[in-house]
């Protein structure tokens, strides 16, 4: 595991007690995302990458198919299996979702606001089609470039190139605009969610630059957080 990927998981496991206090957004897109899922014809076991408290988990596991559920931050994951009832058909692994060692196949995968994270999404996201059976759903949401500058994020057309050949993709887009009394309590909210990594290209402020950045911010502060959610089926 690289460096950064220590820091991710860190940063996520110490934020496993605080998550869902404040990540609406991440509940919203769970939200979304498991009603469009829920309408597709997919068949066969599902595994669950990035299920970080549960928003996404809780959402799904009612349809009895066999469930792997994982995610790579192990006190995340211990979060997750504990909002759901013990249901057998559910099983729990920590999981990096870059290198996952799960056995296939399976008819879907899923991750709800995991794969901005990934480090290689494009390698990656082939070796997840590989765990696919013929006919298998990728069904992936991730935030899109114009979320925030700093983050690094994917514009549309990167995020599609991120997708192997030898399947069908459907890419729609959502923007849910949330209101922060301040960019301060926008960025306190990132840090209590456990996503406060930097991305790896992008300096640290020195303590002048974000004193200046935060007297220039607007208040009350909006952020419109841009979603792409990524259905590939398998051929
Ligand atoms: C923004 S949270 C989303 C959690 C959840 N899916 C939800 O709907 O609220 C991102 C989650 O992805 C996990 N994660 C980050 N990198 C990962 C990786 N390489 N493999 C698997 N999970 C990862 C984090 O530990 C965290 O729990």
């Amino acid at each position: 595991m690289t460096p950064r990927k220590h820091k991710i998981r860190a940063a996520f496991s110490a934020a496993a007690a605080t998550y869902e206090a404040h990540g609406p957004v991440q509940e919203l897109t769970a939200d979304a995302f498991a009603h469009r899922l829920k309408a597709l014809p997919v068949r066969g076991r599902a595994l669950e990458l990035g299920c970080g408290t549960g928003f996404f988990t809780r959402r799904m596991v009612d349809d009895r198919r066999p469930w792997v559920i994982s995610d790579l931050s192990p006190e995340m994951l211990e979060v997750c299996r504990a909002s759901l009832p013990p249901l057998s058909n559910l099983s729990f692994r920590v999981v990096d979702g870059e290198s996952p060692d799960v056995e296939g196949p399976f008819g879907l995968i899923c991750a709800n606001l995991a794969v901005q994270w990934f480090e290689k999404p494009k390698v990656s996201l082939s070796r997840l089609a590989d765990l696919l059976e013929p006919g298998g759903c990728l069904a992936l949401t991730t935030f899109g470039a114009d979320t925030y500058p700093d983050w690094s994020l994917p514009t549309r057309s990167a995020y599609e190139g991120c997708f192997p050949l030898g399947g069908e993709l459907t890419l729609e887009e959502e923007r849910f605009p949330i209101i922060y009394p301040t960019l301060r309590d926008f960025l306190t909210a990132v840090k209590r969610i456990g996503a406060g990594t930097r991305a790896a290209e992008r300096p640290r402020l020195t303590t002048a630059q974000m004193r200046s950045r935060l007297e220039a911010s607007p208040t009350p502060y909006p952020v419109t957080y841009q979603v792409f959610t990524a259905l590939w089926i398998k051929q």
